[in-house]
């Protein structure tokens, strides 16, 4: 690919909203830049080959940004995706217990439950997020931390003002007032509930989190309700984003809502192939402790590096005609998409989210002979995430 200068001469990537200028601009950056330093002085990472090692040397690419964004520790702390080896392990093992396919695989009836209280039956008109993408996935983490469901509008009012919020240098996230006034919110509410249960622990994943020693000592609430932050939130946006992805998908390739009908043994990888198509975080951020080459580009220490999942998976070196929609090429729980990350940070939701994007296709091909997007306003997310926080269906 020549290198179109107008591409390459932008200073900041181009809005996620506008997915088609993203695609471009990532694959002239693969082709001719595939380190890139944009106007703040972050690396952004675009070939599939790199991204994976960005991702696998947890030594030099450290998900703790203290470093860098001094001042970040304290909203951090106690959030997995936030913390190095050693103290990485055992947090995770509080809670993986709580992940596995196996543990999860008990909440298929539950879900499915769900699934048939939330879908209208057809024929209807309305709006996916509202009936089904965001109140599946959010009463499902609920009630694994043991939170009432009836506070999911709360919930909802705080992931869309997050997920929402423009903040020019990324670098000042942690500092922007904004934001601290939301995760000061959310942190608190989460923090009387973890009081709440160390004081009168019940059989779910906050009692968990309070209760559990890990490396011979328990977590103070800060760190208890940092990390139940991050399993709400991380629970139950990335698989709302998900489902409407996974619509919109195949409401794009005729035949592909049919062939669903017709094998229901190929959502599975029909789930994976909309992961890898529409990863619904399209980037991830690492700080380096030292000087490393990648790409044949010197990034100092102390540098903020941003692999792009979303290059990864559209990278034609690990995925032949990336922008072709073909559920046969993944397969299923493979690690041959990056949507879940890779390495010690991968997805710990990756079976519930999984189970739960399965068993909500199964339920919407079963019912609808056909779901179609409807007119009105999507509403893309601008920030971080890629998805819509609408999405109008007909359902026949
Ligand atoms: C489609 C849905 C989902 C996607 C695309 C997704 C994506 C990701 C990605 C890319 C990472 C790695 C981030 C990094 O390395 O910087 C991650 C980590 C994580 N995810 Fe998910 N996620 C999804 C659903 C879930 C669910 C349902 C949960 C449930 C609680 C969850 C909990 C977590 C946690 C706790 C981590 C941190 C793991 C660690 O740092 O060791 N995710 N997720």
């Amino acid at each position: 690919m020549s290198t179109d200068a107008s591409l390459l001469d932008r200073d900041l990537p181009p809005d996620i909203a506008d997915l088609p200028a993203v695609l471009d601009w990532l694959a002239h950056l693969r082709a001719d830049a595939p380190v890139w330093r944009d106007r703040y002085g972050m690396h952004h990472v675009t070939r599939a080959a790199d991204v994976e090692r960005v991702l696998h040397d947890v030594a030099t690419f450290s998900s703790d940004f203290s470093a860098v964004m001094p001042g970040s520790e304290q909203m951090t702390k106690g959030m997995l995706t936030r913390i190095d080896p050693p103290e990485h392990k055992a947090l995770r093992h509080l809670v993986s217990a709580s992940f596995t396919p196996r543990r999860v695989a008990g909440l298929e009836p539950r879900i499915r439950e769900l699934c048939g209280e939330m879908l209208p039956a057809a024929p209807a008109s309305f709006d996916l997020v509202d009936e089904l993408a965001f109140p599946l996935p959010v009463t499902v983490i609920a009630e694994m931390l043991g939170l009432p469901a009836a506070d999911r509008g709360r919930f909802r009012a705080w992931a869309d003002g997050l997920f929402s919020m423009q903040v020019d240098d990324p670098k000042e996230a942690m500092n922007d007032p904004r934001v601290a006034d939301a995760m000061g919110e959310i942190t608190g509410y989460l923090g009387d509930w973890c009081r709440a249960r160390r004081a009168d622990p019940a059989d779910d994943l906050i009692s968990a989190l309070v209760t559990t020693e890990v490396d011979g000592r328990r977590l103070d609430d800060e760190e208890a309700a940092n990390f139940s932050t991050l399993l709400l939130f991380a629970g139950h946006i990335t698989t709302t984003l998900l489902l409407g992805n996974a619509v919109r998908v195949l409401d794009a390739n005729p035949g592909a809502w049919e062939a669903l009908r017709a094998d229901p043994a190929t959502i599975p990888a029909t789930v994976e192939e909309v992961l890898r198509l529409r990863p619904p975080f399209p980037l991830t951020a690492r700080a380096t402790t030292a000087d490393v080459e990648i790409g044949g580009v010197t990034v100092p220490a102390r540098s903020v590096v941003m692999p792009w999942l979303l290059s990864a998976t559209h990278d034609p070196d690990a995925h032949p005609d990336p922008e072709r929609f073909d559920p046969a090429r993944t397969g299923i729980g493979g690690g041959a998409q990056t949507a879940f990350g890779h390495g010690i940070h991968f997805c710990l939701g990756a079976p519930l989210a999984r189970l739960e994007a399965r068993v909500a296709l199964e339920e919407m091909t079963a019912r609808y002979a056909r779901l179609s997007v409807g007119d009105g306003d999507q509403r893309p997310y601008t920030g971080r995430v890629l998805g819509t926080r609408r999405l109008p269906v007909v359902a026949t």
